[in-house]
């Protein structure tokens, strides 16, 4: 089975999951796309209602596309299911997200969420996180002095990576929310949390693409079908 096959078999899985009357959050992605377009199909044939938040512009304009009811983040308290996909799937459930640049969105509808669902294909599941380079969203204003401080707290947790700006058609690439983004390649991330902590307290970082202790259960597409797993 393609990726791509893996991917929407777990975007129709998770669509399964939602029942009449929920909030639902709508994460960003190519796999996340297959769970939005499962999610109309099933308001269409089986009359399902629902109200969504997205988690970026481009997955809003997908939903609105597809008649899919949508609040802001503002409108509402909690989410009842956020469906997302990731970059890397590592022990107890341990992501890297941001491939896509919605991590500040996604990051913040999936705490305003009561249950996070991750779907993607096999390749996402690793044994340890870092092969994928890690985002860190950062304020515009002043982002090349941040990155050099970025660069010295990689020091001090013993990652020797250089961050890179993400650039698109030749410019830093403008989150929704008008930040840059830097990637770094850290290499294996022996210590995910204790490596938030020290990009969390860089003046100037926003968000970083770790998602720790936030997903609740992954769908994991494979040539049999779709595996669950919890943490
Ligand atoms: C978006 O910013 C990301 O967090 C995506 O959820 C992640 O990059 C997975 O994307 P794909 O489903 O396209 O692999």
């Amino acid at each position: 089975m393609s990726a791509e096959d893996q991917k929407r078999i777990c975007g129709v899985a998770a669509a399964a999951l939602v029942e009449d009357g929920m909030l639902v959050g709508l994460g960003t992605g190519s796999t996340a796309k297959h769970f939005v377009d499962a999610l109309a199909a099933r308001m269409v044939k089986e009359g399902l209602k629902i109200r969504a938040v997205s988690t970026s512009t481009v997955t809003e304009d997908q939903a609105r596309a597809l008649g899919i009811p949508l609040l802001t983040l503002d409108e509402v308290e909690t989410i009842d299911l956020t469906v997302d996909g990731a970059d890397e799937i590592g022990p107890g459930l341990s992501l890297i997200k941001g491939g896509g640049g919605a991590l500040l969105r996604e990051k913040l509808v999936w705490e305003a969420s009561r249950r996070c669902v991750v779907i993607a294909d096999a390749a996402k599941h690793v044994v340890r996180l870092g092969k994928f380079p890690l985002p860190v969203e950062v304020v515009a204003f002043g982002h090349t002095g941040t990155s050099r401080r970025l660069f010295d707290a990689l020091a001090e947790c013993d990652i020797g990576a250089a961050p890179r700006l993400r650039s698109r058609d030749g410019r830093p690439f403008i989150t929704d929310s008008g930040n840059v983004i830097y990637d770094i390649a850290c290499g294996v991330i022996e210590d995910p949390s204790a490596l938030a902590d020290a990009l969390k307290s860089v003046t100037g970082v926003v968000e970083h693409g770790l998602f720790l202790d936030l997903a609740d259960e992954v769908l994991i597409g494979t040539d049999s079908g779709v595996d669950r797993r919890s943490p």
